[in-house]
């Protein structure tokens, strides 16, 4: 698409500011908020939702409606055909945007019908729709961008102007583009876990679920203690969720012979295998998104130590790192990090290795009191044990027999 030239255009210092933020975040799901949001302010639009394209369907996933309620509702779940029976169907499957006047006036003769089911269960009146396809690069639909009821200074609802129904189609480009990458991002990572899996099946199926699934109950208990806010305890969760899964990512860089070693790992081979924390973060390169950069620095420092005794230690040069250590103390590595490396010791105590049966639980949660401040953070070590018929749970709804 042609850049539009900002004189002729008012908004354009206000809408470029807007794709620019689009363009560096990345969650889906804070995009689409953000999407819907931004999409709506920028035209005086009072409600809207966004439909993904999913399994040959449209799924309604956020609806923000400023006169119902505040922020996002999430109707995930709900979906419709991909036709031209409704307003949004026939968007996506024409590729085309569509504007109504008054959706509860619409000539016979249209293929299209406004389902009023909606309105009908909240009292809301829809008038004005605009209904905007979201394209990717390759030109599919991958979801649909639906605006209502633009309001003049008066709060009066007003028909969406030719000069906001320009605006509406740049704006869904670039949110079309930069959803886009959070999809393939998301993707990428599948497939990276998967790609470990079948390294190792033994090991990481079951393991990369649980360790994930402890770090993220730790992390909330850890940011509560810290005083953060709900809303971002919630988004960082899921983050560090995903990443902690890819903790051990690096390992796929290890020989068979090392890695399902049935014994006890010599020096040399332990010293090998120790590389797996600097391979699985040269993995993510040079990391464009959140969950990038949170997976890199977990995959290089999920066995360091509080007290500095891990490793892999000060890397001056990822790309070309021979040697390790001396290893990072205390808050030298992220939170992230430390709550991985408690996470990932008591799994692996818990658990039966190639090289190892499982522990008693009383044992390992003696382990853990008795490197409170050593190997592990004590405040880490404090939000384990406060959540820990939490930790519990995650561990039996991932059990390796629940596996299979
Ligand atoms: P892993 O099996 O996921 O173990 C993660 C961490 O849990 C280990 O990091 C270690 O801190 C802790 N851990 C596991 N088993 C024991 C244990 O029996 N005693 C104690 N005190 N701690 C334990 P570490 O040592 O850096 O090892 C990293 C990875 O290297 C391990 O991941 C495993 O894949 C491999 N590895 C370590 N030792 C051996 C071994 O003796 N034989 C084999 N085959 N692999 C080993
Ligand atoms: C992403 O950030 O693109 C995906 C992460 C997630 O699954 O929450
Ligand atoms: C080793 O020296 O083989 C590793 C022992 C351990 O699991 O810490
Ligand atoms: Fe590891
Ligand atoms: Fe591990």
């Amino acid at each position: 698409m042609e850049p539009l030239p900002a004189d002729q255009f008012p908004l354009m210092g206000h809408l470029c500011q807007l794709t620019q933020e689009l363009s560096t975040t990345q969650d889906e799901d804070y995009l689409l908020d953000r999407i819907l949001g931004q999409a709506r302010s920028l035209l005086g639009a009072e409600a809207g939702s966004i439909f993904l394209a999913r399994d040959g369907a449209l799924q309604f996933t956020y609806v923000q409606n400023q006169k119902l309620f505040k922020g996002s509702n999430d109707l995930r779940g709900n979906s419709m055909p991909i036709d031209t029976s409704s307003l949004a169907g026939y968007a996506a499957y024409t590729g085309g945007p569509l504007v109504i006047a008054d959706a509860h006036n619409i000539p016979e003769d249209k293929p299209y019908s406004f389902n009023r089911s909606y309105d009908d269960s909240t009292g809301y009146r829809t008038q004005a729709v605009l209904v905007q396809p979201l394209l990717s690069s390759q030109g599919t639909v991958i979801g649909v961008l639906q605006l209502i009821n633009p309001l003049d200074e008066a709060g009066e609802v007003v028909p969406f102007s030719p000069e906001n129904q320009g605006l509406a189609g740049f704006f869904a480009n670039s949110a079309a583009l930069a959803l886009e990458r959070a999809v393939n991002q998301r993707e990428l990572i599948l497939r990276m876990m998967r790609m470990a899996e079948l390294r190792d099946p033994k090991e990481t199926g079951a393991h990369v679920n649980r360790v994930g699934g402890y770090a993220a109950v730790i992390y909330e208990a850890w940011a509560k203690a810290h005083g953060v806010p709900p809303s971002e305890i919630v988004k960082q969760q899921d983050l560090i969720r995903v990443s902690a899964m890819l903790h051990d990512v690096g390992k796929v860089a290890i020989s068979d012979a090392i890695l399902k070693k049935p014994g006890k790992l010599d020096d040399d081979e332990y010293h090998t295998m120790k590389f797996h924390t600097v391979r699985g973060a040269q993995l993510f390169g040079e990391p464009s998104s959140e969950v990038d950069h949170l997976a890199q620095q977990i995959a290089l420092r999920h066995h360091e130590r509080w007290d500095g005794k891990g490793y892999p230690g000060h890397i001056e040069d990822l790309f070309h790192c021979s040697e390790l250590g001396p290893g990072k103390i205390s808050e030298e590595a992220p939170v992230a990090a430390r709550i991985t490396a408690l996470a990932d010791v008591y799994d692996a105590l818990m658990s039966k290795r190639t090289y190892k049966d499982p522990w008693p639980e009383e044992k390992v949660l003696g382990i853990i009191k008795q490197e409170r401040g050593a190997q592990f953070d004590p405040e880490v070590v404090d939000a384990f044990f406060k959540v820990y018929e939490e930790v519990d749970r995650v561990r039996g709804i991932y059990s390796e027999a629940a596996e299979d």
